[in-house]
């Protein structure tokens, strides 16, 4: 019918409960908002995980995984032999994954943990990759974050954190929320600060696919 539209037009500010479910997944909706994030982002989480440059073996982490799509690629990335760390805070997210992946729960070869960039249930310099999609909004300090992100990482470990165009991200209403609106540009400038070496800003097709920063803990590959 002309002039009906869709509830969540994504040429609208979407309305508050979506934001919500983008900032912490929970109820009834979990499942949908799982699927529609591994739809929506599939491009960008790929090109994080691709980011780390990951090897037969490697240990490698996604923080706040969402719906787990990337899960899937990094377990791809590290074979039977490496370990893939999903970490969460969202319970209902925890729960999706381990309902998705029990066969790999089951040979250890992946962890579902919860957790936040704050706080990450991870050993010192124990990754040799993480990864983080669309996450950084809704941390509660960035500079605490990448300094846990750079404290879990191995020597030789690698970053990949992808984030919106900020028009992007004013446009879904983040501001108004409360959540941080940060320009790929000024997340460089953050991630130098955090000690990481040979920091790259890749930018994705569109603006809504947004950029990738990438970055080498140490001095070294
Ligand atoms: C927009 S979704 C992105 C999910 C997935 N990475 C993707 O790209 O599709 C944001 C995710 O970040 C998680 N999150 C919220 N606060 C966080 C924090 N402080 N640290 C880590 N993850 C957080 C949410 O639970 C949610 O799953």
């Amino acid at each position: 019918m002309a002039g009906k539209r869709p509830l969540w037009d994504h040429a609208d500010v979407p309305p508050r409960t979506a934001l919500e479910q983008l900032a912490s997944p929970h109820g009834w909706p979990a499942p949908i908002v799982a699927l529609a994030l591994n739809r929506l982002n599939l491009s960008l989480i790929a090109g994080c995980a691709a980011a780390l440059r990951l090897g037969r073996g490697d240990r490698a982490a996604d923080l706040g995984f969402g719906g787990g799509r990337s899960l899937r690629f990094l377990l791809d990335a590290v074979g039977p032999d490496g370990q893939v760390t999903g970490i969460e805070p969202s319970s209902a997210m925890l729960r999706y994954a381990r309902r998705r992946y029990p066969s790999h729960l089951e040979r250890a070869g992946l962890r579902i943990l919860e957790g936040t960039a704050g706080d990450l249930p991870l050993r010192d310099a124990s990754q040799d990759g993480l990864m983080s999609a669309n996450t950084v909004y809704f941390w509660r300090d960035i500079d605490a974050g990448l300094g846990e992100i750079h404290r879990v990482l191995a020597d030789r470990g690698r970053l990949a954190i992808g984030i919106s165009e900020s028009d992007e991200q004013l446009r879904m209403g983040f501001a108004r929320e409360g959540y941080l609106v940060i320009r790929p540009e000024e997340l460089v400038e953050r991630v130098r600060g955090a000690g990481f070496r040979d920091v790259r800003l890749g930018r994705r097709e569109s603006g809504r696919q947004g950029a990738i920063i990438s970055a080498r803990r140490g001095a070294r590959d």
